[in-house]
């Protein structure tokens, strides 16, 4: 039994592009939380596979793949001013690089291996070991965090879903081709939800959110609505 005033964890799971990044770091603001994206750290992973070419088909090296991953530091930081924190790689941002139509392309394909997961899941309950924090991802209220106190579980219709990242990439100034964005979700989606190791699929005790049709205000006030109902001392603050 969970006491009231201790910190718990919030385990945010679901399918690609469905704002889980942006509900997850606004939740971290307004409980003063710590923000964890793991799907940045296994890009990251994936983008340290592809810069050492261990990407050939639908196979990797697992000796080179296990030997890149004891090379790899990943980090967050966020720059002076901004609330969005910016993922680094052995003291290089990599953050406009993970986010490339081309590793997303072939993050689902890195991420299935059971010696990426478990290095990647280590890391996660070392950040959440204290807890009091908000995580985000596809198996982290069934593998990570199974004790997290609140578990959300996203999800948005598919169209939707590639519009919002394909605008998402267009504003950040990227190249984004609307039919490669969805077909991208889609594939991935598919190869989460299906791989053996930690599938994408809702915890027992997960609460859905379905955000076709919520603004970002909305998706907080059913949040806070939420959490005030809980018998945590952890509020929503205003
Ligand atoms: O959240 P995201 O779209 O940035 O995640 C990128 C990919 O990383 C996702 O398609 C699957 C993988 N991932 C995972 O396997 N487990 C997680 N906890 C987070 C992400």
């Amino acid at each position: 039994m969970t006491s009231p005033d201790r910190k718990i964890i919030i385990a945010i799971d679901g399918h690609s592009s469905c704002g889980k990044s942006t509900f997850a770091r606004a939740i971290a603001e307004k409980t003063g939380y710590l923000y964890i994206d793991s799907g940045a750290m296994y890009r990251a992973v994936t983008l340290a596979c592809m810069e050492r070419g261990l990407l050939q088909g639908d196979g990797v090296d697992q000796g080179l793949l296990a030997e890149t991953l004891g090379e790899i530091r990943i980090s967050f930081r966020k720059e002076p001013g901004s609330s969005v924190p910016q993922t680094w790689m052995n003291g290089v941002n990599v953050e406009e690089k993970i986010r490339s139509i081309r590793v997303a392309s072939n993050v689902s394909l890195v991420s299935k291996f059971s010696i990426v997961r478990s290095k990647l899941v280590s890391l996660q309950r070392a950040a959440g070991k204290d807890r009091g924090v908000v995580m985000e991802g596809r198996d982290i209220g069934t593998v990570v965090f199974p004790d997290a106190e609140i578990k959300i579980f996203m999800t948005a219709a598919p169209e939707i879903r590639a519009q919002r990242r394909y605008l998402e990439l267009r504003g950040k100034g990227m190249e984004a081709d609307f039919a490669e964005v969805q077909e991208n979700i889609t594939e991935r989606d598919r190869l989460d939800e299906t791989r053996p190791e930690s599938p994408l699929t809702r915890a027992p005790d997960a609460i859905t959110l379905d955000n076709s049709y919520m603004t970002l205000q909305q998706q907080m006030d059913w949040f806070c609505d939420l959490l005030s109902g809980m018998n945590f001392s952890l509020k929503c603050r205003t």
